[in-house]
């Protein structure tokens, strides 16, 4: 990964438009009009990553490695200190290479000295990478990511990847802090959570397709674009459905495309632990003051507690069992997923 080639992700992430529909308008909230709770009742603690949240979103992994990114980490950073979010980094792999821009890493810990920061690589990368780099960065956890599609599509990218479930085995046993194995925008089909259910994962980010799309990027890098597979991936909320058997196994977080407190909603009442948030932020941080996107992260989370109230659920345990309608859309694609209905009883 080289520092042009993040400065390039940044570049094409802000101007590659981002699907204005999305499958979790499928999804049908049944309002209560006589509330149970108070809205200081409503509580959004949640826990993932053996550690407990005042808040189920996060800053989701995007950048490091080039002089701009170190601008974009450290208003990030100062964000997730003043809401109290998780926060992860954009890939380090550069840094095992080239420690050139260190600081654009090193200055989300120096900016949010006490945060839960969680660093990135990909899944390509031993033990021996891990261990450097969560040191390196004083990081308290560290996302693996899976994004096969965006390397075949990256012009310099790898195509090699029949080592990924050994080398994943051995990274999910041995690592020392919480370990969340994510995708990067295409979404999880049920194969692949069994996959890394079988091979111990405990938290999984299925970050589904919808939002930023790597390989709309990749392709707006490439002289040889291959636009197809712009459409490749599974919707975050149809990854939702796909991941629903496995949430008594794995903490599932979701990411991909949720730009909308309503949409954050809809990804915790098909079960999401946390809902994390790339796309939006940049988008934010690059439109408005900090102060103004504290403001703005604020209300989304009121939003989400608004939400809560009218539908009679005082925190997500509850809110998972809210009733629900589906569009045939998505029964049908249960249907033909062999995924339970009974798995959303409140259906
Ligand atoms: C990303 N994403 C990402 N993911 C990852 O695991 N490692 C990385 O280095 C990056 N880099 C990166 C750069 C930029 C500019 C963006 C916008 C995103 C993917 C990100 O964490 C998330 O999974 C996807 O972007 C889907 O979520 P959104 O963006 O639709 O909210």
């Amino acid at each position: 990964m080289t520092s042009n080639r993040k400065d390039e992700h940044l570049h094409f992430a802000r101007i590659l438009p981002i699907c204005k529909s999305s499958d979790f308008d499928l999804i049908n909230l049944i309002h209560q009009s006589i509330p149970k709770y108070n809205l200081n009742d409503i509580d959004l603690t949640t826990s993932y990553a053996d550690k407990t949240f005042s808040s189920p979103i996060y800053i989701n992994a995007m950048t490091g490695g080039s002089k701009s990114s170190k601008v974009i980490n450290q208003k990030l950073s100062i964000l997730a200190r003043e809401l109290n979010l998780p926060m992860a980094i954009g890939s380090a792999s550069i840094l095992l290479k080239d420690k050139t821009n260190l600081d654009s890493f090193k200055i989300v810990r120096k900016e949010n000295p006490n945060g839960f920061i969680m660093a990135n690589l990909g899944a390509e990368h031993p033990l021996s990478h891990i261990e450097e780099i969560v040191d390196l960065l004083e990081a308290d956890a560290i996302q693996i990511h899976l994004n096969a599609m965006q390397e075949l599509l990256m012009p310099e990218g790898s195509k090699e990847f029949s080592n990924w479930q050994n080398n994943l085995s051995n990274l999910i046993q041995n690592t020392k802090v919480p370990i969340i194995i994510k995708e990067v925008g295409f979404g999880m089909s049920k194969e692949t959570i069994q996959t890394l259910i079988n091979l111990g994962a405990k938290t999984i980010d299925i970050a589904g397709f919808g939002g930023t799309n790597f390989a709309a990027i990749e392709n707006s890098r490439s002289k040889n674009p291959i636009l197809d597979f712009n459409s490749w991936g599974i919707s975050t909320a149809k990854s939702l459905l796909e991941s629903k058997p496995y949430m008594n196994k794995a903490d599932i977080l979701a990411s991909g495309g949720i730009t909308s407190p309503i949409q954050a909603l809809k990804a915790l009442i098909l079960g999401a632990k946390g809902v994390g948030l790339a796309g939006y932020i940049l988008h934010e941080i690059d439109h408005h003051s900090i102060e103004n996107v504290i403001n703005n992260l604020a209300q989304f989370e009121k939003a989400i507690k608004f939400s809560m109230l009218s539908l009679n659920a005082k925190n997500l345990d509850e809110l998972r069992h809210v009733p629900i309608v589906l569009n045939t859309e998505l029964i049908n694609w249960c249907k033909q997923r062999n995924i339970e209905l009974n798995y959303f009883n409140h259906l």
